[in-house]
């Protein structure tokens, strides 16, 4: 069993700089378009070996030192009653944005073993095969809600937005249910066996500080503290384009902040001195050539060195172009550049 992963989330000193990619399954692997052209993402999704399968291939390949489940964080809102649907050009489409009372209204918050029992049986297949820690994951509620409430992905937010500002009572109901709703849902991903857990705030960097204190990050702290009175398993917050959000960030509760490349790790590790941080490579880098790739990777690992551990990671997602090859470059020069 490798536990590097699981000791950095500690703030335990480890041997070498532990590594895996937001996104590692995915798009950008053969293996996984050779799945996934039988049968459609959402199918995927609900289908626990073939999600066992793709969650397991970018560990095989590359040897990341973590794996993260294969699923998507609007499961568990089409679990709350919408209707979603991807597609292939616009993303995720739900198609009754939820904009009323009586839309909110409407929303269930489920049993997570009976409405997403597929994710919690690839949580157990996923632990029998593992030789590297499982992370689960959400996504934030604010983010979540961005999509219920455009009814898909978005610019401007426009309507997330308006609907806070004119309607705050109606915001919080459906922020509230989300909660409650991701709540219950990371808290039976932990008894499934998930040993670390990762909430996504795709969009939190929409919003102003102020909006974000109020709209975004008390619906994460009450979720975290859910968490940490069920589990002690190390849970990591990324609020992505959030550098100007981290001195807010630092009180969601989480033991690791995740960042994008958009701040150096040792400029973050000056404003909060209590969490392993983890990042954050630009994930457009990976298509640097092998050198000037490798320096910056050095350079990030050199930044690293100031907080309080650092977990190697992109600033965001792997894209869909990237060659394979250059994550196997970059993998293996995380951990040779960081042995100890
Ligand atoms: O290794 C992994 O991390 C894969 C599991 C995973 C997926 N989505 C699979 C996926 C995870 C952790 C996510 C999180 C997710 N989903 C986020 C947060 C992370 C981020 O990127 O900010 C968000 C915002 C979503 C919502 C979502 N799902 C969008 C906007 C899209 C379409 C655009 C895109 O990135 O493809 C998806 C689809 C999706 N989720 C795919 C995969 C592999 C592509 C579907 C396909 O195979 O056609």
């Amino acid at each position: 069993m490798n536990d590097t992963f699981l000791r950095a989330c500690r703030g335990e000193q480890t041997e070498y700089t532990p590594v895996w990619f937001m996104r590692q399954a995915g798009r950008y692997l053969p293996e996984y378009q050779a799945v996934r052209s039988k049968l459609t993402f959402l199918e995927l999704c609900k289908n626990p070996e073939l999600c066992t399968e793709v969650t397991l291939q970018p560990v095989d390949i590359f040897g990341f030192d973590a794996a993260i489940l294969f699923s998507d964080i609007l499961i568990p809102m089409e679990a709350m009653g919408l209707q979603l649907e991807f597609h292939e050009s616009k993303g995720p489409v739900f198609l009754d944005p939820v904009r009323t009372q009586a839309a909110v209204d409407k929303l269930i918050v489920p049993e997570p073993e009976e409405a997403v029992p597929f994710v919690l049986e690839t949580i157990r297949l996923l632990r029998r095969a593992l030789k590297v820690p499982l992370i689960g994951f959400s996504g934030a509620p604010f983010t979540l809600a961005t999509y219920l409430i455009e009814g898909g992905s978005s610019k401007v937010f426009l309507e997330t937005k308006r609907m806070a500002y004119q309607q705050p009572e109606l915001y919080h109901a459906l922020l509230e249910k989300i909660t409650r709703c991701t709540s219950l849902y990371l808290q039976a991903q932990a008894r499934a066996g998930a040993q670390v857990l990762q909430i996504f705030d795709s969009w939190a960097g929409i919003l102003a500080p102020c909006d974000f204190e109020r709209l975004a990050l008390p619906y994460v702290q009450s979720i975290i503290a859910d968490l940490r009175q069920m589990t002690d398993v190390p849970i990591i917050y990324f609020a992505n384009n959030g550098a100007t959000l981290l001195e807010l960030s630092k009180i969601s509760g989480a033991d690791v902040l995740g960042l994008d490349w958009r701040i150096k790790l040792d400029d973050a590790a000056k404003i909060t001195q209590q969490h392993v941080l983890q990042g954050n490579l630009d994930p457009v880098a990976l298509f640097l050539p092998k050198e000037a790739l490798e320096q910056r990777i050095a350079a990030i690992l050199a930044e690293g060195k100031a907080a309080k551990g650092h977990i190697f990671n992109l600033g965001h997602g792997i894209l869909p172009q990237t060659p394979p090859e250059q994550v196997k470059i970059a993998v293996e020069a995380v951990h040779r550049l960081s042995r100890r």
